[in-house]
């Protein structure tokens, strides 16, 4: 994350949020799908709700989208009320869902084309703004063909790229990655930073991959259970679960030795001569090792924090309870 990019944020975030939700809960039956959920997000991040298949991501997004309703809470999109003004949420937004809207029988350019005109850009501008999104979404080679031919990856980005044809300033992405190949993954991961970075849009991005948040996300919410079990950023997250461990690599085997009956190591590698021991990597952790080490006049060669993953962290948070 670039320094200019977070001062943006941080500017932004005193003004209008893009998201504000408060005790948003939604039932289907006696299914409680989304339990009292409370989301805050600054403008201009990629804020991404993670949790796994069934737990309200889409619900999620179809009610901040306007496209269904919700049983209780409020909630602003864009400085606007979805309940009393879903007109002017809707003129501010972008959704690509999880099932695409691309029609199968018509061309990249005429998909693209015919969202120009519900917009009623015009024809001159229509057509440039399709051309301009053409290109940018490397489409140009394929736009006279029809969309059922084109590949996962050449579907999304047409998709999102109907999106834009709008220019809105928030986008919601539910799960744009899944079912891509590696590679199309990674291209939509720069388009998205690209939207972020080149557009100034707000990200509202679903995903069940933790490595995808981790790899985007500015913030992230994780949703199990019909609640948000922990919210913040991914080195906010991973610290949230203990495991993490500090790695100590010694100069000399004598030192090394020494270390280990001084510390209270958990394990050890006699050929790596590296000594590991619990604990988070704060600062003062770090310093009461080295002190300790000092004080004996052991050489330390190098020295690793471990921080856990998102994987430790999505597995110590979601666990299934047990009813
Ligand atoms: N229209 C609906 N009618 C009944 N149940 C629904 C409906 N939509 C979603 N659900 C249920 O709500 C839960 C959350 O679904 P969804 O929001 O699609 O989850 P996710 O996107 O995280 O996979 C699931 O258990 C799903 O079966
Ligand atoms: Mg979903």
């Amino acid at each position: 994350m670039s320094a200019m990019r977070t001062m943006e944020t941080l500017g932004q975030s005193r003004a209008v949020p893009a998201i504000s939700v408060t005790g948003l809960r939604k039932s289907y039956g006696s299914h409680r799908v989304l339990d009292g959920i409370d989301l805050a997000i600054p403008k201009g991040m990629i804020f991404s709700l993670l949790g796994p298949n069934g737990a309200g991501k889409t619900t999620t997004v179809q009610i901040l989208s306007t496209l269904i309703k919700a049983d209780a809470g409020e909630i602003r999109v864009a400085g606007h009320d979805v309940t009393t003004e879903p007109d002017k949420v809707r003129a501010a937004i972008g959704v690509t869902g999880q099932f695409s809207a691309v029609d199968s029988f018509l061309t990249g350019e005429e998909n693209l084309r015919l969202m120009a005109d519900l917009l009623h850009l015009g024809r001159a501008t229509g057509r440039a703004r399709v051309r301009e999104l053409l290109e940018r979404f490397d489409l140009t080679g394929a736009a006279r063909k029809p969309a059922a031919t084109y590949s996962g990856g050449m579907r999304r980005r047409l998709d999102l790229a109907m999106t834009l044809v709008g220019t809105p300033e928030l986008i919601f992405l539910d799960e744009p990655t899944t079912g891509l190949d590696p590679r199309s993954r990674r291209a939509m991961w720069q388009i998205v930073r690209d939207l972020v970075e080149q557009d100034g849009v707000t990200i509202f991005l679903t995903t069940q991959y933790l490595e995808e948040a981790d790899e985007l996300a500015d913030r992230i919410a994780l949703l199990s259970q019909g609640g948000l079990v922990a919210q913040g950023s991914p080195e906010e997250l991973k610290r949230m679960v203990p495991g993490g461990h500090i790695v100590v690599r010694f100069a000399d085997p004598d030192g090394y030795r020494r270390a280990i009956s001084h510390l209270g190591a958990t394990s050890h590698d006699d050929a790596a001569l590296t000594v590991q021991v619990p604990g988070a990597g704060g600062v003062k952790t770090l310093r009461k090792l080295l002190d300790r080490l000092d004080t004996h006049g052991i050489e330390v060669a190098e020295m690793t924090v471990h921080t856990p993953d998102l994987d430790d962290v999505f597995l110590a948070l979601t666990k299934e309870p047990t009813r």
